[in-house]
């Protein structure tokens, strides 16, 4: 748990991010959760991808902008994106942060950016997944993605289990049928606002996984964790759940063998594929949900 806080801690580090980002182990470390810097990178991670059976959401890497300016580049890398999947003939898909969007800076101007996105995502039969940040974000989210979701569909966000308030979140999602990616939750957050004992968070997970499946829209079952996928498959079993009501999602570089296994077994499975330079914080988050993680990096860069 310190471990965890520290390496979440330092995720926010500047001085600490500029070292690491020029570090050529990190780099090449970070290759194994990141597709790699450039679009067309990412594109044939998603190509390879469907052929073995899995679908694609992609991650432009970035978060907290500096500048509208900034963040107007990063509606249009985005564009670019989806019009590049569909012309590759991959599912539309994009996953993207608000505070890469501008959120920070200005509120309007972030909804007017990600609706554009929305918007050529609906003409092309695609799909926005705005990931959720830390609970200061959460509010704010919830309330862009619903409106957005009222005027064109085409769009849906992340419930968090480690956030006591998901469970009347989950309600007010379910109402409005936005499609939703459940997760553990990613961020340093204090104890009155997240659960801070593992065993709560996956309680609040599988519950919070059983409402989705049977009164959500087409809900991503997002976790690397067996014991709660397997909890998933009994129960869409015994419900009779059909396997195309659903998904399950995880991140690119995890757990292929449990990967593979889904999709053998006819479940539809999509991989969250980022790309991009500004990798820092989102390596740092996956050093701290593993610390194993971290004891493979420091042998690796030992060894270079
Ligand atoms: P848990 O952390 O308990 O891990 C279960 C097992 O999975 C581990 O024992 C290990 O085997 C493996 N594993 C998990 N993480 C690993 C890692 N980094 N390296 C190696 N093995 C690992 N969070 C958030 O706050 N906002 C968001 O928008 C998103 N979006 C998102 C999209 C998708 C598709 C996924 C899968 C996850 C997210 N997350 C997220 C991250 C999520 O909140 C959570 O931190 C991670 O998924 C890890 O939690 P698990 O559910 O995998 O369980």
């Amino acid at each position: 748990m310190l471990l965890r806080s520290t390496i979440l801690y330092l995720a926010r580090h500047k001085g600490l991010r500029r070292w690491v980002e020029t570090s050529r182990a990190a780099r090449a470390f970070s290759s194994r959760f990141v597709a790699g810097h450039t679009l067309d990178e990412g594109l044939a991670v998603c190509r390879k991808l469907q052929a073995e059976g899995m679908t694609a959401t992609l991650d432009y890497l970035g978060e907290n902008v500096a500048s509208l300016k900034d963040a107007a580049g990063c509606r249009d890398i985005y564009l670019r994106m989806l019009q590049a999947m569909h012309e590759e003939g991959v599912e539309p898909s994009v996953s993207l942060k608000l505070t890469q969007f501008g959120l920070d800076l200005s509120e309007s101007a972030c909804e007017e950016n990600v609706a554009a996105l929305v918007s050529a995502a609906a003409s092309v039969g695609g799909f926005v997944y705005v990931d959720m940040e830390s609970s200061a974000y959460t509010d704010r989210t919830f309330g862009l993605v619903t409106r957005l979701h009222q005027l064109h569909g085409a769009c849906g966000t992340v419930l968090q289990a480690y956030l006591r308030r998901s469970g009347r979140d989950v309600k007010c999602l379910e109402r409005e049928q936005v499609r939703v990616r459940l997760c553990k939750g990613a961020y340093l957050e204090p104890p009155e606002v997240a659960f801070p004992d593992k065993n709560d968070v996956d309680a609040s997970y599988l519950a919070l996984a059983k409402s989705l499946l049977e009164n959500g829209a087409y809900p991503a079952i997002a976790t690397h964790d067996w014991k709660l996928i397997e909890a998933v498959e009994r129960f869409t079993t015994e419900r009779g759940i059909a396997r195309d009501r659903f998904e399950f999602q995880m991140l690119y570089g995890i757990r292929r063998d449990e990967q593979r296994r889904l999709v053998s077994e006819g479940y539809r499975l999509r991989l969250y594929v980022p790309f991009g330079e500004a990798w820092y914080p989102y390596f740092m988050r996956r050093l701290a949900e593993r610390p194993a993680n971290l004891f493979f990096f420091a042998r690796y860069a030992l060894a270079k």
